[in-house]
């Protein structure tokens, strides 16, 4: 017996991938079909190396074609993974960093609505799913990351690459981390400006060995200044992250931060919104939603400025214990919070291809004033 392998096709067109809007023969996640006496070969793409979501990519297309085909169909998928990017030579334009493949930041307009936490975990997560991830912590006013990674008292180790030294960041659970922290004294107030806080970035990521990269997470400061445009300034950004919680002023404020992005002049493209602290569960009542800051307000904004929605983190005590001890909440296996934060990290990777499917790459802006009122592209 011989399949035809438009049969298949048409069979492959009712499976979509995790994460991906579109069929995966739209998508183009099918590279090839071949069918011979009883076998049917079929080679696909995926973005995520995940065991569990190849498996079952790899179970839906064995029954499908088992259902729609032929029940006597022997199928065999072999899947090639690959990280979210369309051309890795040509994604960082303006000022290319060698091996780092997607930069994206975590914003908000507001302070402490969670980004840092969001950051962290989104870190761990994409991690566990088998990237290469690393932490930019460029909070120049509180940097976090160090504490909720564990790895306040280590100072980076200089290494020496190609004959030139560079910092080695700090690794745990996975995720390699560089903080302004490292370099400041905790109780010491650093007044930083714009430049000065954009130099020190700079030298946190071309000054340093941090390999090959498929995502670095860019946690920032809370606000939607001067700072902020010096950033984007000197970094080829991917894509931001805005995190808000339900609350009206921490909307106003997400607003103000999508504004940001999306300026005429700056046009980092913002990847979604997510809304944290969306209801509070207590943990021995997991299913009871108490929504204490209102309901559905992130999910009302990204409609309302046509963006997506990534997801929602409720409030629950050991996301904010988690952070403290320095072990992010998401590596409690089997929990809800795990399961919040691969749906999370699920769309922010599907909206990540998306976006080097669809969009250049992001170049470096250049600032012609420090009001941060006229920017303008290199
Ligand atoms: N979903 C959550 N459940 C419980 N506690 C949370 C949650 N998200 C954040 N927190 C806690 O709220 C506090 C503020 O969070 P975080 O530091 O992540 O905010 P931030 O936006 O980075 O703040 P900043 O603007 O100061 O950088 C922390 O103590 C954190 O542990
Ligand atoms: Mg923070």
């Amino acid at each position: 017996m011989k399949f035809n392998k438009q049969d298949i096709l048409k069979a492959l067109e009712s499976i979509s991938l995790a994460g991906e809007g579109k069929n995966m023969v739209e998508s183009g996640a099918v590279l090839n079909v071949i069918t011979f006496a009883d076998e049917v070969v079929v080679d696909i793409k995926m973005t995520t190396p995940a065991m569990h979501i190849k498996k079952r990519a790899e179970q839906d297309i064995i029954t499908t074609i088992q259902e729609k085909v032929s029940k006597d169909a022997q199928v065999k998928v072999n899947i090639k993974v690959e990280a979210p990017t369309k051309n890795d030579a040509n994604l960082i334009k303006g000022k290319p960093v060698p091996g780092i493949k997607n930069i994206v930041a975590v914003a908000s307009g507001k302070g402490g609505v969670g980004k840092s936490t969001v950051t962290a975990n989104l870190a761990v997560t994409l991690a566990k799913m088998g990237f290469k991830v690393g932490i930019l912590d460029a909070d120049i006013y509180g940097p976090s990351i160090p504490l909720m990674f564990d790895v306040f008292n280590e100072r980076p180790l200089s290494v020496n690459v190609g004959g030139k030294s560079k910092m080695k960041p700090v690794e745990n659970y996975g995720v390699k981390v560089l903080s302004i922290g490292f370099f400041t004294k905790p109780n010491q107030a650093v007044i930083w400006r714009g430049p000065m806080a954009s130099k020190a970035l700079n030298q946190l990521i071309f000054d340093a060995d941090w390999g090959e990269l498929d995502f670095m997470l860019l946690d920032l400061p809370p606000g939607t200044g001067d700072i902020h445009l010096s950033i984007m300034q000197s970094l080829p950004i991917t894509g931001a992250v805005v995190v808000s919680t339900p609350q009206t002023v921490a909307l106003a404020d997400a607003r103000k931060g999508v504004a940001m992005f999306q300026q005429e002049n700056i046009q980092v493209p913002v990847l979604g919104v997510v809304e944290n602290m969306s209801y509070f569960t207590p943990e021995e009542l997991p299913d009871n939603k108490y929504y204490i800051f209102g309901n559905g307000g992130a999910k009302n904004l990204a409609e309302d400025l046509e963006i997506p929605f990534l997801g929602e983190v409720p409030l629950v005590q050991s996301i904010r214990e988690a952070g403290d001890v320095g072990r992010p909440a998401a590596l409690q296996t089997a929990s809800p919070i795990e399961a919040a934060f691969e749906e999370l990290t699920r769309n922010v990777v599907s909206e990540t291809v998306k976006r080097n499917d669809t969009l250049p790459p992001t170049e470096a802006i250049k600032i012609t004033t420090m009001a941060g009122c006229s920017a303008v592209k290199k």
